[in-house]
């Protein structure tokens, strides 16, 4: 599919930072310095929408706070891939009734994946009248001119119409980290994988141009970031809808290459063109970490055919084959669906046989949950939740005993590591391959790289020890 990326007018978006000053003043005339929460759910996509917004609000004269108790404004940025976390939502924004009773002054806004389904916005508008301001991931450039219009005494407002999606340059960020940082290089997913709300929530694949990306990386690694994580929910179809010939390995190669010591990741990318020339690219560069996410879903083919995965499990096989041969170091991380509409016994198996075959360092997991609008939705679905939820146990138990496993294999080892903070009496860090490894330390390494020896390991992450410290 080759489609023009649209742009958002750069005078609109002035327009928008017009209304930033304008808010502002509004508080600074009453003499008031404003609180926001924002409560982010979903995956990484939906974090980085979060720092725009908490980008503009900044611009907007407000400060953070840890709780939606005496806020001026609550955001909700919602995720809509699986039941659970819509039911969460709204269970939180039913509770706000009451923390806008005892701030009156107080607005709502709820953003994100959820909104961008008709019947959800519908049912905030019909349920929840104490929502302020509804927007989908569209128009999340606009936040500033809806917030202006509410704050004016306004009427509610919902910014819902769909649209194919545009790119909006320029946004202020306020990053949640000093030290890993988030780089969008696309937004939007074409692939509609039969299970799946995202291409409905986030429309059609864009690329960011390559420049605006790099100078972005660049700008981060000049004000001291040390991780860069690559987003899009398919990487390896970056570039397709530019008029330029370069794709993801390309892009990652001219990031990689650009000067000091920082360390660069990316997700996800979809195993139907996940190419050699990535693995190649990986190999090639050592700051590129060697871990891969790469999610199966299912080991089953006919079960990938109606999940509309365009890979069989032996291609997908070959593919971890290469990209072990290349490097034989290099952490493979999955996602996998559990009780696809139809999914027999023995085509579970098939996944069970898959995470043997592959021994992946960690999985995530998840029991299908119908979307509606989705053609999985409309699926017949027989199996009953109890033998769906003893299949799921089945599969934590066969991968908790290989990240184990896997993790015991460390020890002894040395691995490079980024210190990223302190949690009680230990500092934290992340191998390469995104182990945490926990080890005794002093504040002053946080931030920096270091050599760490391995000593103990559970399921979930390992300890260390600074080699030199013990001899
Ligand atoms: N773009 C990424 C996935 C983003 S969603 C990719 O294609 O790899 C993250 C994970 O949520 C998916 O990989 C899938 O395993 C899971 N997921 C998505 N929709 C789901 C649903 N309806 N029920 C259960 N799990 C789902
Ligand atoms: Fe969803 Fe599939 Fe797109 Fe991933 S690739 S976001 S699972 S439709
Ligand atoms: Fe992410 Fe959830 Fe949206 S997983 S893309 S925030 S539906």
């Amino acid at each position: 599919m080759s489609t023009k990326t649209q742009q958002i007018p750069a005078q609109a978006l002035r327009q928008q930072h017009a209304l930033c000053a304008m808010i502002r003043e509004f508080w600074q005339a009453q003499g008031i310095a404003p609180l926001a929460f924002i409560d982010t759910y979903g995956c990484q996509q939906n974090e980085a929408d979060s720092e725009r917004i908490a980008g503009m609000l900044e611009q907007c004269g407000y400060s953070f706070t840890r709780s939606e108790e005496g806020a001026d404004i609550v955001i909700l940025n919602t995720c809509a891939i699986r039941e659970h976390a819509e039911q969460r939502v709204f269970g939180n924004v039913g509770a706000l009734v009451h923390t806008k009773r005892r701030h009156p002054r107080q607005k709502i806004f709820l953003c994100g994946c959820m909104m961008g389904q008709p019947h959800v916005s519908d049912r905030i508008r019909r349920s929840y009248p104490h929502v302020d301001g509804v927007f989908s991931t569209h128009h999340l450039w606009r936040f500033p001119e809806l917030l202006w219009h509410i704050l004016q005494g306004g009427k509610r407002v919902f910014a819902v119409e769909d649209s194919d999606g545009a790119i909006s340059e320029g946004l202020p960020v306020a990053r949640g980290n000093s030290l890993k940082a988030w780089g969008s290089v696309m937004y939007g997913c074409n692939n509609f994988c039969s299970y799946c709300i995202v291409p409905y929530v986030r429309g059609r694949e864009r690329s960011r141009e390559p420049a605006e990306i790099i100078k972005e990386c660049s700008d981060l690694l000049a004000q001291g970031f040390k991780e860069i994580t690559l987003l899009g929910q398919n990487v390896n179809s970056y570039g397709k809808d530019l008029a330029l010939d370069i794709d993801f390995a390309d892009l990652m190669a001219q990031i990689a290459a650009l000067p000091g010591e920082f360390r660069l990741r990316f997700m996800t990318s979809h195993p139907k063109d996940a190419s050699e020339k990535l693995f190649d690219t990986i190999a090639a560069h050592p700051n590129i970490c060697k871990q891969f996410h790469l999610p199966f879903q299912s080991g089953n083919d006919r079960i990938l055919r109606e999940m509309n995965r365009r890979y069989t499990a032996s291609e997908y096989l070959r593919l971890v084959d290469y990209g072990r041969a290349k490097m034989p170091d290099l952490v493979l991380t999955s996602d996998v669906i559990v009780g696809f509409p139809g999914e027999t016994e023995a085509e579970f198996d098939d996944t069970l046989k898959l995470i043997e075959r592959v021994r992946f360092d960690a999985l995530f997991t998840f029991i299908y949950s119908p979307r509606e609008g989705t053609p999985a939705a409309k699926m017949a679905d027989p199996t009953s939740r109890a033998d769906k939820n003893h299949r799921f146990d089945r599969l934590l138990e066969a991968q908790n005993r290989i990240s184990a496993e896997i993790h015991r294999a460390y020890i002894g080892k040395t691995l490079r590591v980024l210190v990223d903070g302190r949690e009680d009496a230990q500092l934290t860090a992340r191998t390469d391959g995104g182990r945490l490894v926990r080890f005794t330390g002093d504040d002053s390494l946080i931030g920096t790289f270091l050599d760490l020896r391995i000593t103990e390991s559970t399921t979930w992450s390992l300890l260390g020890e600074i080699p030199n410290r013990a001899e």
